[in-house]
């Protein structure tokens, strides 16, 4: 099986597709190490993690709970740092850019679904789907726009002005992805997109994944215990021991 994440550019045939050759290593992951102190033990979690993302890919993480997935999704969201290891993105490390730049990069490129939400339960579902397209500086009414129209694919068009927190966990879950994708990401991140969510609204969740993964290239990550998602992805990793393994 082809392993992009042990791609090595001097490698790189000279007569190679300039298109394939734009994609390799679009996003790449090196050697990312990270560990946690608790109560003055540490707990090593990533070991020198290796991961390439080309533009359009999907890939689903899994792994045994505690295992690290979501702490390496938030490394690869730029929301955390690593010990060591760099991020590299179109060829340059984001975690050298200066706090604004990064937090630009972050609004301007990565859409994040967190595991738990992280949504406003007193503002409404309108309100926290915008936040993002504010921060990026477009005015209120660009941004409801854009807010329902998203709203609309993740089938809470009846539910707008709704405050979060009256919201049910499924729905609460639609906003959270509805948020993550209102500005059109180059990158999807999202850590358990289905987990709490009926058959019903999973398939309606991975068909507006798949759809946007194809429509706009968007590369998509999800960190998922659904063998049904991860098995649309076009690869899943497993982490273990802090490595990443094919499967
Ligand atoms: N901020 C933190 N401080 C201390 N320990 C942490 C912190 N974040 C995570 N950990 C520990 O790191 C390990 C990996 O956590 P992580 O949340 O990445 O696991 P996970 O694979 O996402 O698990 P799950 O499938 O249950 O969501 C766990 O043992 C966790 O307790
Ligand atoms: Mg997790």
């Amino acid at each position: 099986m082809a392993n992009s994440a042990s791609y090595d550019s001097s490698q790189q045939p000279a007569a190679v597709d300039r298109q394939q050759a734009q994609n390799v290593g679009w996003i790449g992951a090196r050697n990312i190490v990270k560990s946690f102190r608790n109560g003055g033990v540490s707990i090593d979690v990533l070991k020198g993690i290796q991961l390439n993302l080309t533009i359009g890919e999907s890939v689903a993480i899994v792994g045994a709970s505690g295992i690290g997935k979501s702490t390496l999704l938030h490394i690869l969201g730029t929301l955390d740092r690593p010990d060591s290891g760099t991020l590299e993105f179109k060829g340059e490390d984001v975690f050298k850019y200066d706090d604004v730049k990064l937090a630009r990069f972050r609004n301007r490129t990565i859409g994040f679904v967190f595991q738990f939400h992280h949504l406003l339960p007193e503002f409404s579902a309108l309100e926290n789907t915008m936040m993002p397209a504010l921060i990026s500086g477009l005015s209120k009414p660009e941004a409801a726009a854009l807010a329902e129209e998203i709203l609309l694919r993740v089938g809470l068009q009846d539910r707008l002005q709704h405050r979060v927190g009256k919201l049910s966990g499924g729905e609460q879950q639609r906003v959270a992805l509805a948020r993550a994708l209102i500005l059109k990401p180059a990158i999807l991140l999202a850590d358990e997109p289905t987990g709490n969510l009926d058959n019903a609204n999973s398939d309606q969740v991975h068909q507006l994944i798949l759809e946007l993964n194809q429509e706009l290239s968007m590369t998509v990550v999800v960190v998922t215990h659904n063998m049904e998602l991860a098995s649309y992805m076009s690869r899943s990793v497993t982490i273990a021991a802090g490595q990443l393994q094919n499967v």
